[in-house]
């Protein structure tokens, strides 16, 4: 079901300012009272699904009509999600996936919306319907990514500022001290993110964008105030449309690199991309904000990141670190009594000089003094 392009706020909203400037109230209207699906999503959610970890939670979920994102958003509702919104541009596929999910946890679970992340004015319309629809968001997973390095220009807009529009809005509209629950915004990296590799190098440069940037949005000080948790996921190879298509998308100019990149994937097992959804589901439960983590080979751990100060302590805030330190064994030279060798013998003008063309034995370096040349 999509959440529709019109969106409109139905009823009003009440701020009771009186103990908690935060607390929202909300005024049925008719419309709302002849919406039983709306009504029921608006009101507290079960407490059937006690213990999951996501619990009544609010998701949305960039690029999950297939891959890596459906499972996330199938994991989150299995574990106990008011709803999952998915904004994707493949929108044949939402609606097949919605329906899907609707079928198996309930009517209204799933909804989409049509979303390139790129475009910034339908991020603000997916964050605006997902509040106005529910009332809140609790999690945010940047998911939408591409791998063709040929699309160089549209693999950064999608994995750079896709992320970063996300994560800003995330923040925007989940903040607490704004009146949001606080929640989780989940970037989904790559172990390329991690490391170098030569036949992906745009790819890889825009994965190391979302470990460094979720780890300084991790940061206490955006969580002080806003009680929203940062994390990164970093999938190893994952059987999705994304590993049987990276032979098409090579850079440019330099051979067939898409050729290289896919049988280097090749090399190594995929694992389902439903094992990256269930390491989602461990991250909002045990995730320390600026946390990343690693989900390869049907493996789900914490990654610990070298700190670069332990490669070489840097220089100390006051001192000048152009300044060379002086070798206290250093005797200083006066240059005034700098006197030449008299034992340094001249060279001889008369002798005679090599021969630049005489050949010598490449093979042979000791010259044997008994050989005769002609
Ligand atoms: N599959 C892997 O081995 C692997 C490994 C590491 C990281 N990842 C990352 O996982 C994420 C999901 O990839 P996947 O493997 O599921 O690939 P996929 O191609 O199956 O899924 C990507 C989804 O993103 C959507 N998308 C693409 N551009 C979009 C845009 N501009 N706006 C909105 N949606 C858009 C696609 O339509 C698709 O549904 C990506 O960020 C990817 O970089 C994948």
């Amino acid at each position: 079901m999509a959440l529709g392009l019109n969106c409109r706020c139905r009823g009003k909203f009440l701020f009771s300012r009186v103990n908690n400037p935060c607390r929202v109230g909300y005024q049925s209207s008719d419309t709302y009272n002849n919406h039983p699906s709306l009504g029921s999503q608006r009101r507290n959610c079960s407490s059937s699904d006690d213990n999951k970890p996501a619990k009544c939670k609010v998701a949305l979920v960039t690029g999950g009509a297939r891959g890596i994102g459906y499972h996330i958003a199938d994991q989150l509702l299995a574990n106990g999600a008011q709803a999952v919104i998915i904004g994707d541009v493949l929108v044949d596929e939402c609606e097949k996936t919605c329906t899907k999910f609707n079928e198996k946890y309930g009517e209204n679970k799933a909804l989409f919306q049509p979303l390139d992340v790129t475009k910034k004015d339908q991020m603000d319309k997916i964050f605006k319907c997902t509040k106005d629809r529910f009332g809140k968001i609790d999690i945010v997973v940047n998911n939408a990514g591409i791998l063709a390095d040929k699309r160089w220009e549209d693999t950064i807009a999608i994995n750079i500022s896709g992320v970063v529009y996300g994560t800003l809005l995330g923040f925007q509209y989940m903040t607490a001290e704004k009146c949001g629950p606080g929640g989780f915004i989940i970037n989904v990296s790559s172990i390329l993110g991690l490391q170098p590799l030569y036949s992906s190098p745009v790819y890889v440069g825009t994965k190391h964008f979302g470990i460094g940037f979720s780890r300084s949005m991790g940061h206490e000080y955006f969580y002080k105030k806003s009680k929203v948790k940062v994390m990164a996921v970093c999938p190893g190879v994952t059987d999705t449309n994304m590993i049987t298509e990276a032979a098409q998308g090579g850079l440019p100019g330099f051979g067939d690199l898409g050729k290289e990149l896919a049988s280097s994937l090749g090399a190594l097992p995929a694992q389902p991309a439903e094992e990256v959804g269930k390491g989602v589901i461990t991250m909002i439960k045990d995730g320390e904000n600026g946390s990343v983590w690693i989900s390869e080979g049907c493996e789900f751990y914490k990654a610990v990141l070298p700190d670069r100060k332990s490669f070489k302590p840097p220089p100390s805030p006051k001192e000048d670190p152009c300044k060379k330190k002086e070798d206290p064994c250093k005797k200083e030279e006066d240059l005034s009594k700098k006197t030449e060798d008299p034992c340094k013998k001249k060279e001889d003008p008369f002798k005679e000089k090599e021969d630049p063309c005489k050949k010598k034995d490449p093979c042979n370096d000791k010259e044997d003094p008994s050989k005769i040349y002609f």
